[in-house]
């Protein structure tokens, strides 16, 4: 069993994580989620059945108490892996430089590199096939290690170098169907299973060194 800490962005595919997180528990996993908040605008916090926290949680209107815990840190502390479902265009690219201007991106910037990250990315097509979304995939994977990418490769390449390459980054790339948007093609994030399916992979893979 494994503490999972999935980070919900500002996607339409949020409204699956009931199932996410349902899939989780089956597994026998623990699981919190931190949700960004385009990805509350998704989401019905009532019917997840984990403890979901958002941005409010980490900046009580009270102040801060000097001493207090603070929250992208102790879940950080907590989570045994960080699953990244639904990742966004625009988080995807917050996370490739390195912006933490939210909880969730904070546990990310505060994240201890020998624990595993799954990314689940749900996007529209032209989103996805966007040279941005390459960019700053490549721009992770040689943070994670994989050594020099083509800059010719198309994502799906991109994908398959950076799970076979990454130390402790895996990417469940999306899946093609006719999106909330109205249109078909690649963008929808991967089922549940699937995404549940790679982060025990990587929970039972042995942790590689992080190299850069
Ligand atoms: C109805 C709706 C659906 C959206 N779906 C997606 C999506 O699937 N993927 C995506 O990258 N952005 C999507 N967006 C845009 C993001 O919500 C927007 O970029 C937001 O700023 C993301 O913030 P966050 O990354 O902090 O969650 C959608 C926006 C709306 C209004």
């Amino acid at each position: 069993m494994a503490n999972i800490l999935i980070g919900a962005t500002g996607s339409v595919a949020a409204i699956k994580l009931p199932d996410l997180v349902t899939k989780c528990h089956e597994a026998g996993h623990d699981v919190r989620v931190v949700a960004t908040e385009a990805a509350c605008y998704f989401l019905d916090r009532a019917a997840i059945p984990c403890p979901v926290f958002r941005d409010a949680d980490e900046w009580p209107t009270t102040g801060y108490p000097r001493g207090a815990p603070v929250l992208h840190i102790e879940l950080r502390k907590w989570a045994d892996l960080f699953l990244l479902a639904p990742l966004d265009a625009n988080t995807l690219g917050k996370l490739a430089v390195g912006l933490c201007d939210n909880c969730l991106t904070c546990v990310w910037r505060a994240w201890d590199l020998t624990r595993p990250i799954v990314f689940a990315p749900a996007m529209n097509t032209l989103m996805w096939e966007h040279p941005f979304t390459r960019k700053h995939l490549r721009a992770l994977a040689v943070d994670f290690g994989a050594g020099h990418i083509p800059s010719h490769l198309q994502a799906e390449q991109l994908v398959a170098q950076i799970n076979d390459r990454a130390a402790g980054l895996h990417i469940v790339g999306p899946v093609t169907k006719t999106l909330a948007c109205g249109d078909t093609g690649i963008g929808a994030m991967a089922e549940p299973t699937a995404i549940v399916a790679a982060a025990q992979t990587m929970l039972t893979r042995p942790r590689k060194a992080h190299s850069s």
